[in-house]
């Protein structure tokens, strides 16, 4: 059994391979992170290094089928078992930029009040099932040697970056490719894991599919967060609802596990409905939701806040088992040294 020397370790599966320098590369990436947390906390805006403005927060319910083939069974997809779920919709960079940018959505649900053993014996102390998506089926970058290099030039200079594409035109490609360039409302898009997980018993993306998207609207320029005010708009008219989809690898040389950027084609591996996730009609950010955006900004969503039966594969995902969770303890600890200047500061 091979077993990453992390402080916290734990065993590969038989579908994964190690990358070499893993565990160095993981260091790197969580120190150009925690640069980007100090930025962020400098210029006073949320701390998360990467999905750092939050465009919406929101309750929903995820219902499994009730006639759940029995080979996708798990403590957590039972037929017919219904969760709690809060939803953070973000965007990906790890500044706030106005919504007129279109770069790539994210979408972290987290379902409370889960069963099965967990997969980190440390962090948030819930008993919950993330999944950490965002509006595109594949990562652009390979792995996560590739993800350092651009990390490396976002941290220098817009040139660096266009230089890091100029190298990089698969890269570039599947940014483009991948981009909602029609900047629709966020309950329109389609949201995948992007990188595998375990699924029964074998490595499987899961994809989160609108059932009804709404009809497209021009952007508005003059609101730089109008994602947030059409999501707001659109949810307190009617609710929305999402079939929750399983892609099980069916071919471990075209449907890769250790690539990023493997798009595991739908003829050979088709997806399968395995539940509903629905967002009902409510009004976002008042009255019993007004605290509903400061639990999301403060909470951990990782795709390692789960069960044994679900874990994340490949080094993508190993690399955000470490991160999350150190980014998660960074923003607790800075928040709590908060409280404590501003109590000091009133009892003075
Ligand atoms: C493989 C596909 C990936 C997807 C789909 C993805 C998606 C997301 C999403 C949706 C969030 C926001 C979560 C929230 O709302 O709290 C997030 C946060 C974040 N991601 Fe990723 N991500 C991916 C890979 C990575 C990798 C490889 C890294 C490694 C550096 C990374 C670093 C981060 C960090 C540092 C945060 C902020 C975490 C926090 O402070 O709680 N992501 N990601």
């Amino acid at each position: 059994m091979t077993v990453l020397p992390f402080r916290d370790s734990f065993p590969l599966t038989p579908f994964e391979s190690l990358e070499s320098n893993e565990v160095e590369i993981t260091e790197k990436l969580w120190r150009l992170c925690l640069s980007q947390m100090l930025r962020n906390q400098e210029k006073k805006i949320p701390l998360r290094a990467f999905h750092t403005k939050r465009l919406g927060a929101v309750r929903g319910r995820f219902q499994v089928r009730k006639d759940l083939d029995e080979a996708f069974e798990s403590p957590v997809f039972q037929p017919g078992a219904s969760y709690e779920a809060i939803i953070r919709f973000s965007s990906a960079p790890g500044a706030v930029l106005p919504d007129i940018i279109p770069i790539p959505r994210g979408f972290a649900v987290k379902l409370n009040r889960v069963s099965g053993e967990r997969l980190l014996n440390q962090g948030p102390p819930e008993r919950c099932q993330d999944f950490v998506c965002v509006n595109s089926p594949v990562f652009p970058l390979k792995n996560t040697r590739e993800l350092e290099e651009m990390m490396e030039a976002i941290a220098k200079s817009p040139l660096s970056v266009a230089a890091f594409f100029a190298s990089h035109p698969r890269a570039a490609y599947l940014f483009a490719r991948h981009t909602d360039w029609l900047l629709r409302e966020l309950s329109s898009l389609t949201y995948s894991t992007v990188a595998p997980l375990l699924f029964a018993g074998r490595p499987a993306k899961l994809r989160f599919v609108p059932e009804k998207p709404s009809g497209l609207r021009l952007p508005n320029p003059f609101n730089p967060n109008f994602l947030h005010t059409r999501l707001k708009e659109a949810l307190s008219g009617s609710g929305r609802s999402f079939r929750v989809e399983v892609q099980l690898q069916t071919n471990p040389q075209t449907q890769k596990v250790e690539d990023g950027t493997s798009m595991w084609s739908e003829t050979q591996a088709p997806f399968a409905p395995v539940a509903t996730l629905r967002i009902e009609k409510q009004q976002m950010d008042q009255g019993e939701d007004s605290s509903l955006p400061e639990e999301v900004n403060r909470a951990s969503f990782s795709p390692w806040n789960g069960i044994l039966e679900h874990q994340p594969l490949g080094n993508l995902m190993r690399a955000r088992r470490e991160i999350y969770l150190r980014g998660w303890r960074h923003r607790k600890r800075v928040r709590e040294q908060e409280q404590r200047a501003r109590r000091r500061s009133k009892s003075a």
